[in-house]
């Protein structure tokens, strides 16, 4: 699959999906060490980080549990505005547990940032993040993150779970989007 699936829409392919599972084994491979002989709550937050959580996750052999939120940023159009609405909770009590937050991308970091501070108020043991992408000349707040998959520029991307209006989260690779595509 190539850039001509997506269209007009597609301005070049970024990230192929054999670069982004040559990464995903290396990071698997850090996490499994880092939490050896503990047991990890995946958290994958919908929609975006579904990809990344699947993948991810199967190449782990580590003992881990998944779990899911849905959030959604107030804020004026596309903008984030680091007010976050919780759409869907987690199952899990994650009091003393070690947590793992999945993400497709971080761009301003906001809404990591709220999920961050949010998640550790409940007590959990350990609260990390690993994000697929992040857009370091975006970010509007500092977020640590522990396990990057890619830095990448800051324009618009689609693919691998991310979407431009619910479009394009199941393209195997990561491209950016022609600006006629959003205009
Ligand atoms: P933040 O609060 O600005 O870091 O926004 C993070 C969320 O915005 C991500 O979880 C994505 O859902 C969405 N997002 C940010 N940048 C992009 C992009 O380039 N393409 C698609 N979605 C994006
Ligand atoms: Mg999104």
């Amino acid at each position: 699959m190539d850039a001509h699936d997506m269209g007009t829409d597609l301005e070049r392919v970024l990230l192929t999906s054999e670069q982004i599972d040559q990464r995903l084994d290396a990071m698997a491979a850090e996490i499994d060490s880092d939490y050896a002989g503990r047991e990890l709550l995946l958290v994958g937050v919908l929609k975006g980080a579904v990809m990344a959580m699947a993948d991810l996750s199967r190449k782990l052999h580590s003992k881990v549990t998944m779990d899911w939120m849905a959030v959604s940023s107030y804020g004026s159009g596309t903008k984030s505005s680091g007010v976050v609405r919780i759409l869907k909770d987690l199952d899990t009590d994650i009091h003393g547990r070690d947590v793992l937050i999945v993400e497709d991308i971080v761009d301003s970091g906001l809404t990591l940032s709220w999920l961050l501070a949010n998640l550790r108020s409940r007590g959990a043991r350990s609260v990390e993040v690993a994000a697929m992408l992040r857009k370091p000349d975006a970010a509007k707040v500092e977020v640590p993150v522990r396990y990057v998959g890619f830095d990448i520029p800051n324009e618009f991307v689609v693919g691998y779970g991310l979407d431009f209006a619910e479009h394009h989260r199941n393209l195997p690779f990561v491209g950016t989007l022609a600006p006629q595509a959003y205009q």
